[in-house]
């Protein structure tokens, strides 16, 4: 899988090949336009559904409609701004995985942004792209000017493991932070990175 960058509107990073398959991650221009802007939905609401019926927690509890997924994508990408970046992975079966950073809004804090929603769907896993993803986000943040970054995931993780080996800081954990799938309060993991 070679993952390399996309349409070279703003620079994406190009990240080592990892595969014979082709994958691209793009810097998505928003917001989207008319069909292309609704497979985009469509996809990521996909990646979405795949992620809480794989037991994940990253919002939402219990099973996830996908119209409600759907609905989400639409009004979060509504409100992205020029600080805010959205990376989508996609091969040619579709969209394979997400992530988005978002600068923050506080004019004494207009370095740090916080990653988000890092989804790889269940087909792409354990072949390197959420970690591909990762380096690709932390690229577009230092082109935005961000050079803190911030996030939080379900502790105990793949997530978790994944942030450690590419050293965030674990500023530790939150006990009961969220529900995880089988409805039991768990903890939440803290971190945050410099950008250098
Ligand atoms: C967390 C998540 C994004 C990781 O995506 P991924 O593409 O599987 O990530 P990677 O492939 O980079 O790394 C995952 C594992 O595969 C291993 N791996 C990577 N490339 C590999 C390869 N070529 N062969 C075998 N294993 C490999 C990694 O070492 C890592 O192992 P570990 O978990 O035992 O430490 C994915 O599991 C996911 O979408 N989870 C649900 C949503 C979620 O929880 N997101 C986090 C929100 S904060």
């Amino acid at each position: 899988m070679e993952i390399e960058s996309g349409e070279p509107k703003r620079p994406c990073s190009r990240t080592r090949p990892m595969s014979d398959e082709n994958v691209m991650i793009e810097v998505c221009e928003l917001p989207p336009v008319d069909s292309e802007g609704d497979a985009l939905i469509d996809g990521l609401a996909e990646l979405l559904v795949d992620a809480v019926d794989s037991g994940a927690s990253v919002s939402f509890a219990g099973a996830l409609d996908r119209g409600v997924a759907q609905e989400w994508w639409r009004r979060t990408l509504a409100t992205f701004g020029d600080r805010d970046v959205l990376l989508v992975a996609r091969d040619s079966e579709g969209i394979q995985g997400t992530v988005h950073v978002r600068g923050c809004w506080q004019s004494n804090q207009r370095f740090r942004g916080e990653v988000m929603k890092l989804l790889v769907h269940r087909r792409a896993r354990r072949r390197g792209l959420g970690n591909a993803l990762m380096d690709a986000i932390e690229e577009q943040a230092r082109l935005k000017g961000l050079t803190l970054l911030v996030l939080d995931t379900n502790a105990q993780s793949e997530a978790d493991r994944l942030y450690i080996r590419r050293g965030w800081v674990r500023l530790g954990e939150i006990p009961g932070y969220s529900l995880r799938y089988d409805g039991q309060p768990w903890p939440a993991a803290f971190f945050y990175k410099h950008l250098t």
